[in-house]
């Protein structure tokens, strides 16, 4: 008779860890996709800030490309591209990358490259560069992420792709040179390559899009 308080109390317990365990999975559950979706529309909402919504009509959130460029694209093993189009034809490409050479590590970028070969901006996505130093690159921190928009390989030269410590003619920041340096660089690798590569990208894009229809879509 006197182990039924124990079995009770065993049993309360058990079920309490039920409902908790319970709980947590349903909290989990509901609110993952909510997360995705808010990460996707921040990401949109950033793209879109690079290439306006009014100059493209396709998803570009999933009219990608990716592409191995380790040498350029700070040694990471892939890139992800986001291809921008209107009516079929090419915008503008956004490169999502990691800058691998910030001070304190990665630094992740959206860089949008139009078809005439210019900057439709620069962002910082995310990073862990010195509060008050490093990071200044962030657009609500200064205007300097800003200072892209609309430059080139030929403006300003290629040679003076470079931070003014370097020689170049990209501000540095007072005691902080090793991150705008780091970003100048990637920067000017991703117009090299969108150089070199850019329309085939979209021909890229389009033949991974038509893969992926099926085959009655081929064919009528
Ligand atoms: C605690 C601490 C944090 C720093 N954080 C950064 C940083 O986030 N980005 C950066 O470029 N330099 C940072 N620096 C400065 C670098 O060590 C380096 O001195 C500087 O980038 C070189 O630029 P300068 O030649 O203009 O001084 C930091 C230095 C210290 C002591």
């Amino acid at each position: 008779m006197n182990r039924h308080p124990v079995i009770l109390a065993g049993l309360i317990l058990t079920l309490f860890a039920i409902a908790g365990s319970g709980l947590v999975a349903f909290t989990y559950w509901q609110t993952a996709d909510r997360i995705a979706q808010n990460e996707r529309d921040a990401l949109l909402h950033q793209l879109h800030v690079l290439v306006p919504s009014g100059d493209i009509d396709n998803d570009i959130i999933n009219d990608t490309v990716t592409i191995q460029a380790p040498d350029l694209m700070g040694h990471a093993k892939t890139t992800l591209i986001y291809l921008g189009r209107r009516g079929g034809k090419p915008v503008a490409a956004v490169f999502s990358q990691v800058v691998p050479d910030g001070y304190s590590g990665p630094i992740k970028l959206l860089v949008a490259v139009k078809m005439d070969a210019t900057l439709g901006g620069v962002r910082v996505v995310s990073h862990k560069e010195t509060p008050g130093l490093g990071d200044l690159i962030e657009e609500r921190k200064s205007d300097w992420i800003r200072g892209f928009t609309g430059k080139s390989l030929s403006n300003p030269e290629i040679s003076h792709w470079k931070v003014k410590r370097d020689g170049g003619d990209f501000d540095q920041f007072t005691g902080a040179t090793i991150t705008p340096r780091s970003i100048v660089k990637a920067v000017k690798n991703t117009l090299l390559y969108f150089r070199d590569h850019g329309k085939k990208l979209f021909e890229q894009g389009e033949t991974l899009e038509k893969e992926k229809k099926p085959a009655a879509d081929e064919h009528g």
